[in-house]
């Protein structure tokens, strides 16, 4: 049988930028291999396809009489029946269209009637917006883990329970149905954070039984600015409006509003419809993928990254769980002796690779896994091959036997080549200071509490 680590592994879909020659600090160009997708996705030609096939038409949403208004309008509207089809919504759920899982998440949470229960391993975006918020740790076993949440459940009622699908650091699959069947057991509802689940695998709502779903257009090969949220029409018609403004009403006079129902209440000012059609887009593309081959091809390059790591002397590859049964094609690994920040600055300016470094907004998951200085998280997508696997586990080969062949130093948090002679495309520029976090400020110590 031929080894996964020996068989060529090509792109799954036509995804923008595979053509892309990245600049490396020791002169000359090489093609971009793209390890980022969990932070964001590269677009699917069919999204860029649609979208070009769109501008002509682009015009205002529910506001005009004219043609392309009108057209507008019915891309619109149409993207919440695909999207609605896309993820098994029945008739009684609601398409809200938001910027991305973050916005679905706040605006959701401003409507739970009651606590939210959440483990410890969430992306802030499903931790921080919670306002009665209880945390459970997480066990070193997800059977241990649902254990716990059962208990938390049973000590006190709880209005949701909001997991993620998919860890965004550790790439583990949450077992959805059965923590869906266990929230309801408890009188509760459970939210799903589908930002890392959507992408790489068909979810379906009505089999898990999931009350509601959020996912980001960006990271599922759709970023032109628009999420969503999914799930059930109570809560949405009563909560609180997520913006305040027009669209979202049905009538105001200066001492009374009368807001829409959803998803109008929640969708105030002029919508994105070239967001929610390249979403749309999106949707309809992945759905006529072949689901067992998007698989295999995921599965095979995560394989090959992972035994590659492996076979490298100092690497660690992090996971929460010993019994998780499967995971997406996120690897997330440290490198002894090396600040992550170095290694996925090595990584791109030596060899045109681009890889995530840092905690990956899961604080206290990383803090957890001992690794509160971060790591470096390798994301696998659509357009991921064999060829860029092996060039990473290639680059990292050379790294930990005989380090880095240029200077890196670390600025304020954000480690670059020292010098750094890669010119920018003269479209951008260089804007010195504004390539790292730095640039958006360090902020003032804050709490869990305080989110
Ligand atoms: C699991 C998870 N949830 C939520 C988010 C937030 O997504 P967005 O930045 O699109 O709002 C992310 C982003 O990385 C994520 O990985």
């Amino acid at each position: 049988m031929t080894s996964v680590l020996s068989r060529p592994c090509a792109p799954f879909a036509p995804v923008s930028g595979t053509e892309l020659q990245v600049p490396l600090v020791q002169g000359g160009t090489c093609a971009y291999a793209n390890f980022d997708c969990a932070a964001s996705a590269p677009a699917l030609t069919a999204v860029t396809d649609r979208i070009s096939e769109l501008l002509p038409f682009y015009s205002s949403v529910h506001r005009g009489a004219g043609y392309a208004s009108r057209v507008s309008t019915a891309a619109y509207e149409k993207a919440r029946v695909t999207v609605a089809d896309f993820v098994g919504a029945q008739t009684d759920s609601v398409v809200v269209f938001t910027r991305n899982t973050t916005d679905s998440l706040n605006l959701l949470a401003a409507c739970v009637p009651g606590d939210t229960v959440v483990l410890d391993i969430e992306h802030h975006a499903n931790l921080l917006p919670w306002r009665d918020r209880r945390v459970v740790v997480a066990a070193s076993t997800l059977a241990e883990t649902i254990t716990r949440l059962d208990e938390e459940l049973t000590t006190k009622p709880a209005a949701l329970l909001a997991v993620t699908g998919a860890s965004n650091v550790t790439g583990e699959v949450l077992p959805i149905a059965e923590l869906a069947a266990l929230a309801h057991r408890h009188g509760a509802r459970i939210a799903v954070d589908g930002a890392q689940l959507v992408p790489h695998r068909r979810v379906d709502i009505a089999a898990l039984d999931v009350d509601y779903l959020a996912f980001s257009g960006h990271k599922l090969y759709a970023p032109f600015g628009a999420g969503v949220l999914v799930g059930k029409r109570d809560w949405l018609d009563l909560g609180q409006p997520h913006l305040a403004g027009g669209g979202a009403v049905r009538t105001v006079s200066i001492g009374c509003t009368d807001w829409a129902p959803a998803p109008q209440r929640h969708e105030a000012g002029t919508p994105n419809v070239l967001g929610v059609a390249a979403l749309a887009a999106a949707c309809e593309a992945i759905a006529g993928f072949d689901d067992a081959a998007l698989q295999a091809h995921e599965k095979e390059l995560s394989s090959r990254l992972c035994e590659g790591l492996a076979a490298l002397h100092g690497i660690e590859q992090l996971h929460v769980w010993a019994d998780a049964p499967e995971r997406v094609g996120i690897v997330t690994f440290t490198v002894a002796g090396r600040d992550p920040g170095e290694v996925a600055a090595y990584l791109s300016a030596e060899h045109g690779i681009g890889v995530r470094d840092g905690k990956f907004c899961a604080h206290p998951l990383l803090a957890r896994l001992g690794h509160a200085a971060g790591a470096v998280r390798a994301s696998i997508g659509l357009g991921s091959s064999s060829a860029d696997v092996d060039r990473l586990i290639d680059a990292l080969a050379t790294l930990v036997e005989s380090g880095p062949s240029w200077n890196y130093a670390e600025d304020a948090g954000w480690w670059n080549p020292v010098p750094d002679p890669r010119p920018f495309p003269e479209l951008v520029g260089r804007v010195d200071g504004v390539s790292g976090p730095s640039a958006a400020g360090v902020g003032s110590p804050c709490t869990l509490a305080d989110g």
